[in-house]
């Protein structure tokens, strides 16, 4: 049974996947985030569920005692987010907290979530592979590309196993419809494409000490290349943006 730390369990892609992993039998979850209300529908499914701000390195070491693997998540998502009041907190220190924390626990393995703002400076018609030069249009893109230093160093300093996933535009367009924009569907994942990466991340045995995976669907169009990403860790993605918002293109 791998104990898994769940950090931002309760914002919208922590919930999804807490629900996917609660479904497989070999994990226990520790679910920790500074907003506890939406962690209330988990109390009686047998999993912990702890306050962690991840800002206070003191909380993270508590997080991470008797912990094999960390799932990264706590943060803003938005690319709008305020260097000073948001992204020094939670992103730079809060992951910093984190890694040193799992780095000093002996934990075995850390997925954090990255972005595909860290590669959005680029024209709209190149394709970014995992090996580009990062080139972020905002602070919160630059600050996931700290993040993604961070678990490069803690990976090959540290020897501590992490995984970066450049996570595009995460949606679940059955039940929330919004009309994408062409950037967003070419970045796209579904919750479902999501769910199979992380569990294959998690479980997969053979990963150099640091890789930078692409979280995006097999939209027909794609931001991301993602032919590295199926080589690491066999990921075979379902969902694709532009059949989903009912573009029909033909195949020749
Ligand atoms: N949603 C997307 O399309 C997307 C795309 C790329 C990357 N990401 C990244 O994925 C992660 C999760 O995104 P999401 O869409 O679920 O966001 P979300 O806002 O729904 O959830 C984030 C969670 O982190 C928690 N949190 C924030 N600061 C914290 C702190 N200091 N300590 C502990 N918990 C804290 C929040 O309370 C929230 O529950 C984020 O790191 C985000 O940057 C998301």
């Amino acid at each position: 049974m791998k104990k898994i730390l769940i950090t931002g369990a309760a914002g919208k892609i922590g919930q999804h996947i807490t629900n996917t992993l609660m479904k497989q039998t070999n994990y226990q979850l520790r679910l920790a985030d500074i907003n506890l209300l939406p962690l209330e529908k988990f109390k009686k499914s047998g999993h912990e569920i702890i306050y962690l701000n991840v800002s206070s390195l003191e909380e993270c070491q508590e997080a991470c005692k008797n912990i094999d693997i960390v799932i990264h998540l706590a943060g803003d998502p938005s690319p709008n987010a305020d260097f000073y009041t948001t992204l020094l907190e939670s992103h730079i220190k809060g992951s910093y907290n984190i890694f040193k924390a799992a780095s000093d626990n002996g934990i075995s393995k850390v997925v954090v979530a990255s972005s595909a703002q860290t590669v959005e400076g680029y024209p709209l018609d190149f394709q970014v592979t995992e090996s580009s030069p990062v080139r972020p249009k905002n602070m919160y893109g630059v600050s996931k590309c700290f993040v993604e230093a961070l678990a490069s160093y803690f990976a090959y300093e540290k020897q501590l196993q992490s995984i970066a996933i450049r996570i595009g535009a995460y949606d679940d367009y059955k039940t929330e419809g919004q009309p994408l924009s062409a950037r967003d569907m070419s970045a796209y994942i579904s919750p479902e494409d999501f769910s199979e990466l992380l569990l294959k991340t998690i479980s997969a045995k053979s990963l150099p000490p640091f890789s930078i995976l692409h979280g995006i669907s097999n939209n027909r169009f794609k931001r991301l290349n993602i032919e590295e990403t199926k080589r690491l860790v066999e990921y075979t993605p379902n969902s694709d943006a532009f059949k989903l918002c009912g573009i029909q293109l033909f195949d020749c």
